[in-house]
């Protein structure tokens, strides 16, 4: 019992620890799962990346600091973004293998 108990609790915690955030599931449709799988090889790859730099770009794109490029897809995406959403795909992409 003891030890059924200490099991189910281990896969709850790892279950919370690899939630995707909610707004995940629109960035999966271009960067691939867990951002790892891009749909074109122009699309970068998310997975593994700096937290702080994932933070900066998304809210870069969000307040029109960053232009040019295909970056006109991601104002798009970032428009719809709080500072919370971007604190959680951050440390979601940055902690993907
Ligand atoms: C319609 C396709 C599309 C969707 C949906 C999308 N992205 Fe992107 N994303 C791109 C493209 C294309 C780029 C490259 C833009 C550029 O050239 O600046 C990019 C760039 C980025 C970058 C910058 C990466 C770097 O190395 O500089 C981040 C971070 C990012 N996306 C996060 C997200 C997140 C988080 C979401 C979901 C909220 C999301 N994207 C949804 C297409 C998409």
């Amino acid at each position: 019992m003891k030890y059924f108990i200490t099991l189910t609790l281990t896969m709850i915690v790892s279950i919370l620890a690899h939630a995707q955030p909610a707004k995940e599931a629109s960035c999966r449709v271009c960067h691939g799962a867990g951002g790892a799988a891009p749909i074109a090889p122009n699309y970068p790859k998310l997975n593994g990346q700096n937290k702080a730099y994932l933070v900066s770009s998304l809210k870069a794109y969000r307040d029109a600091q960053r232009s040019g490029g295909l970056a006109a897809v991601m104002v798009a995406q970032a428009a719809q973004l709080s500072d919370a959403d971007i604190e959680a795909l951050a440390a979601y992409y940055s902690s993907q293998k």
